[in-house]
């Protein structure tokens, strides 16, 4: 044996009974579920809202805790950075987001930051200083519920757009993302992206039904669905509920409706992995007795082909302007949000995969059905997922459950597959 693969080999014993502490992890999670808790048990901690800044103080207080230097950027991305021997070398990252949907669950994006926190919590314990540094990310505004872009920290630090464009979007008050920004104390001063990163990982929910219905506990997840998110605003003619005959109306709710219709029709042309959603709605005057005159709506259209995505576009238009044109309404529909189907980094997956199998936990290889920030840091360097199972496969929803086992097994392929990196294995 030469002296080379004998030290990998000594580092592979001293490595291979290294695991997280489960219940700590569970417990980090419970505890942060408190901030912005919801009667069902579940989460409302929508981007750069005060709850979300509270959460936020939280994780970075035991990020600070586990001896990690941490830094934020002009987005309001954290990066809490756990030293390696060598300095000079780029950062094995992890982590995820800590925002919610307005009746979110406790894991969506604050288990994979947690998990990056036991990282570096377990290394802490074992004594164990890595060749290249470790760090975990929390990335502002994942969601895309409060402002669009989804994903939109992890999208400006990897240049998908500018921060300016960024920091310029409203939520539906009329607040800038820049301001909500500055409110929350989260405007960082250094620079958004160009952060050489050796690798990035993300352990997620899977947010779908299918690891639980196989019985797996890991998903070794080697890309993401693309996505097509739309505003679409509806303008008919406000008028008397009463005296306005049937066929004198104007009503810009009828054309929402069918519009609802045609996308939930349409994603079903391209089952199985077609989707079409209408989950936003506001309807003005919004009067009992008033025949509504406007009604803003969004469209969020998603298949992992792009050619079939395109396709959904292009049906989506035709639909909209059919039905304007039957119901005299005027439809402005514009496209706010995009990015394609992705795949990520071969030698990521492989480390997910290796991980996963010397661990022992049954698996199966598989494509994400949700937005991750994954998706944009995969196009500045090598990136890969790792999902657990959630129950019933419920996601975006108060009730959002996981087990604290799963939870545990996919934090400790995290931290084996963030070792192979930040090691040089
Ligand atoms: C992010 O949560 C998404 O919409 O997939
Ligand atoms: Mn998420
Ligand atoms: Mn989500």
């Amino acid at each position: 044996m030469n002296s080379t693969s004998g030290t990998a080999l000594r580092r592979n014993e001293r490595l291979a009974p290294l695991r997280v502490n489960g219940a700590r992890l569970w417990q980090s999670l419970m505890e942060l579920a408190q901030i912005g808790a919801t009667p069902k048990g579940g989460v409302r901690r929508l981007a750069l809202t005060d709850l979300d800044g509270k959460g936020r103080d939280l994780v970075v207080r035991w990020l600070r805790e586990a001896h990690a230097d941490v830094e934020i950027d002009g987005a309001g991305n954290v990066f809490a950075t756990r030293a390696g021997r060598n300095a000079g070398a780029p950062v094995v990252l992890t982590g995820s987001h800590v925002d919610t949907q307005p009746s979110g669950g406790k894991f969506d994006g604050n288990y994979g930051v947690l998990a990056g926190l036991e990282v570096l919590r377990t290394l802490n314990d074992a004594g164990i200083t890595t060749e290249k540094p470790v760090g975990v990310a929390i990335w502002t505004n994942e969601e895309g519920s409060r402002f669009v872009p989804v994903m939109g920290g992890s999208g400006a630090f990897a240049g998908v757009f500018t921060l300016e464009h960024l920091l310029a979007q409203r939520d539906v008050d009329g607040v800038t993302f820049g301001e909500a920004l500055r409110r929350v104390g989260y405007e960082g001063d250094k620079p958004v992206g160009g952060r050489a990163l050796d690798a990035y990982f993300e352990a997620h929910i899977e947010q779908g039904p299918i690891l639980e219905r196989e019985d797996k506990v890991v998903g070794v997840v080697n890309g993401a669905l693309g996505l097509r998110w739309y505003d679409c605003v509806w303008t008919g003619q406000d008028a008397h509920a009463g005296p306005t005959p049937m066929e004198a109306r104007h009503d810009a709710l009828r054309g929402a409706a069918r519009m609802v219709e045609a996308v939930n029709a349409l994603a079903a042309r391209f089952a199985p992995e077609g989707r079409g959603t209408v989950g936003f709605m506001q309807v003005q005057p919004n009067s009992r007795n008033v025949i509504p005159g406007l009604v803003k709506m969004t469209v969020d259209l998603r298949h992992p082909d792009d050619a079939a995505l395109a396709a959904m576009d292009g049906e989506l238009r035709v639909a909209a302007t059919a039905i304007a044109r039957d119901l005299s309404l005027e439809c402005d529909l514009q496209q706010v949000d995009h990015f394609p189907a992705s795949r990520f980094d071969a030698s990521c997956i492989g480390a997910v995969r290796a991980a996963t199998e010397a661990l022992g936990y049954p698996h199966r290889e598989m494509v994400s059905g949700a937005g991750h920030d994954a998706i944009y840091i995969a196009r500045v360097a090598p990136t890969a997922m790792i999902f657990v199972p959630c129950r019933d496969g419920i996601s975006h929803n108060e009730t959002e459950d996981a087990r604290p086992e799963h939870l545990e097994a996919g934090a400790n392929v995290l931290l084996h597959a963030m070792l192979a990196r930040a090691q040089g294995r």
